[in-house]
């Protein structure tokens, strides 16, 4: 897993996933990964296409995207909740602490959804929640503050193991970091390379409010590209958030970071096996919910 071209490969997969129908598993005995294969054949190219269109014209979009899949899997599972605009009747999850000024993305579900709607008008797919909820998702999505034993609990209430939760943290070897996450990291915690935080200093301000929103990417070596990256960052004490570095402090976690940089394609086994996984949390199927013919909206 070199290039920024992979990175994109597993964005069409949860675009896929993600916004239409079938999980790549059988385990839900509703879902099957072949959903498509006869009434919209076009399917995953035409996914793909907008998908590496909008990498071309901006490569951290795959991060964003890949994002929005976790945040929207954590609450009450893989379902376009997410995707909900705030109405009268309830305030959506797009405002919640982890997403408001954060979340990303959107405009590009949109045109998926736009190209694939012309390509198979009204072909079904998975299904969509009616409701949202800010309250699920501030209690829900994991926080960077969050210590090894946090993380490890909180995956484990959606149904995913500590090798998950390892695993899927290396989707931060791609996109960026607000300086409001990582500000308490970069001046007060002690198992930080030196030069590393003097680096990311000179970008974030240590007085809160001042330069909240400036980027930094997650993984300082090559932040375009999904590779082992990460964890080798982890091991010179260069992971920028808290919750990053807490896989890689002395606790039960640090083999298995060790196990992804010297043997890559246990990641990469990992990662999709994970990836799958977390895709098949709690979706909707018979009657329950329904198909969006907007992804802002219900019907
Ligand atoms: C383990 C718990 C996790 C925590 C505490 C966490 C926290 C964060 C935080 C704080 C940011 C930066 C947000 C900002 O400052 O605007 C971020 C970015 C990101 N996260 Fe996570 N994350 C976790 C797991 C995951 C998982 C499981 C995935 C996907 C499989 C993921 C994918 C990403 C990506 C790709 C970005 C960059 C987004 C962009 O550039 O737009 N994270 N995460
Ligand atoms: C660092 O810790 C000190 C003492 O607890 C606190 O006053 C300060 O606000 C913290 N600074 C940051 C940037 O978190």
């Amino acid at each position: 897993m070199a290039s920024p071209y992979i990175s994109s490969w597993f964005t069409v997969l949860l675009a896929v996933i993600y916004l239409l129908a079938a999980s790549t598993s059988t385990s839900n005995a509703q879902l099957t990964p072949n959903f498509y294969s006869s009434s919209c054949p076009q399917l995953l190219s035409t996914v793909k296409s907008v998908v590496q269109s909008a990498i071309r014209k901006e490569a951290r979009m795959g991060a964003s995207l890949l994002r929005l899949f976790f945040h929207d899997c954590f609450v009450n599972g893989c379902d376009g909740s997410i995707l909900l605009d705030d109405t009268p009747s309830f305030t959506g999850e797009k405002t919640a602490n982890a997403n408001k000024n954060s979340a990303r993305g959107f405009e590009v579900i949109d045109q998926i959804k736009t190209a694939v709607e012309k390509v198979c008008p009204g072909v079904l797919g998975r299904r969509d929640s009616k409701t949202a909820s800010l309250s699920a998702a501030n209690n829900n999505i994991p926080q960077p503050t969050f210590s090894l034993s946090s993380l490890i609990s909180n995956f484990q209430n959606h149904g995913l193991s500590t090798t998950d939760l390892v695993a899927l943290s290396g989707a931060h070897t791609i996109g960026q970091a607000r300086c409001t996450s990582f500000r308490t990291r970069i001046y007060n915690e002690s198992n930080i390379d030196a030069s590393f935080a003097q680096t990311r200093r000179s970008n974030c301000p240590s007085a809160s409010g001042s330069g909240d929103n400036n980027l930094a990417p997650l993984d300082v070596q090559t932040p375009t590209s999904f590779d082992n990256n990460y964890f080798k960052n982890l091991v010179n004490q260069k992971g920028l958030l808290h919750s990053d570095q807490q896989l890689f402090s002395g606790g039960s976690t640090n083999a298995l970071v060790q196990t992804y940089i010297s043997n890559p394609s246990r990641f990469t086994s990992d990662f999709v096996a994970a990836m799958i996984k977390m895709g098949d949390i709690k979706p909707l199927t018979g009657s329950s919910g329904e198909i969006r013919k907007n992804c802002r909206k219900t019907n």
